[in-house]
């Protein structure tokens, strides 16, 4: 199977997983990213069983709005049912790597408001230790090369992500060669530093279940 058809099989996984539960009334959270956007794709055919969506990004708000799906302002809503979304990376715990999309800060609001994070992500992105992808780090950009030494200090080599602004007017820098092994503690580390908005680890909300797409079908993962 292609990565793409693995990343179909685990966001249909996740809608069989919701289907039973979906409401008339229910308001949904939406991640960001290929496989989100297959589970999008998915989702739409049964978009008359719920009320609507919230989204990680303007990218997945524009997907849902062209399948008819409405789209809500994260602030009138009070509680999601369900998040779903992809990952960069996952270990045991069901701490991930998020942010190759860039839209880390947004996806970890959504994920914070939400009952049940359901991660669907092909096999590729499941790892002993996080750290071999780069960890995005969202920062205001007076702040990028304050915040780059100091990523310095902590022992990673950060990267700017040239050309690329957040939907919230910010830039990322990718900090490669991080070898993660206390995710909560690095995850709280990073966004101390003054000038980030936040870091992709997921690791103090990290995900309630991990459905990982393999040529032997669909690994459902819980800690
Ligand atoms: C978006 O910012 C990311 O967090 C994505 O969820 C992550 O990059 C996974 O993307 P794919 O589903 O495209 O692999």
């Amino acid at each position: 199977m292609t990565q793409d058809e693995l990343k179909k099989a685990t966001a249909e996984a996740a809608l069989e997983r919701i289907l039973p539960h979906l409401e008339e009334d229910m308001i949904i959270g939406i991640g960001t990213g290929s496989t989100a956007n297959f589970f999008i794709d998915a989702l739409a055919e049964h978009k008359a069983k719920f009320d609507g969506c919230v989204a990680s990004s303007e990218a997945s708000a524009d997907r849902l709005k062209g399948h008819g799906i409405p789209v809500y302002d994260l602030n009138s809503v009070s509680s999601l049912r369900f998040y779903i979304d992809g990952a960069d990376e996952a270990n045991e715990h069901l701490h991930l790597i998020k942010g190759g999309g860039a839209a880390l800060t947004r996806e970890k609001i959504v994920a914070a408001v939400s009952e049940e994070f359901i991660c669907i992500a092909d096999g590729s992105k499941k790892v002993d230790v996080l750290g071999q992808f780069p960890l995005p780090v969202e920062v205001i950009p007076m702040a990028r090369s304050y915040v780059a030494r100091e990523l310095v200090k902590l022992g990673g080599d950060p990267v700017y992500r040239e050309g690329v602004l957040t939907d919230n007017g910010n830039v990322i820098l990718d900090v490669w060669n991080m070898q993660i092994t206390d995710a909560v503690a690095t995850e709280d580390k990073i966004n101390q530093i003054v000038g980030v908005v936040t870091n992709g680890l997921f690791a103090a909300r990290a995900a309630n279940v991990l459905l990982l797409g393999t040529e032997e079908g669909v690994e459902t993962i819980t800690v």
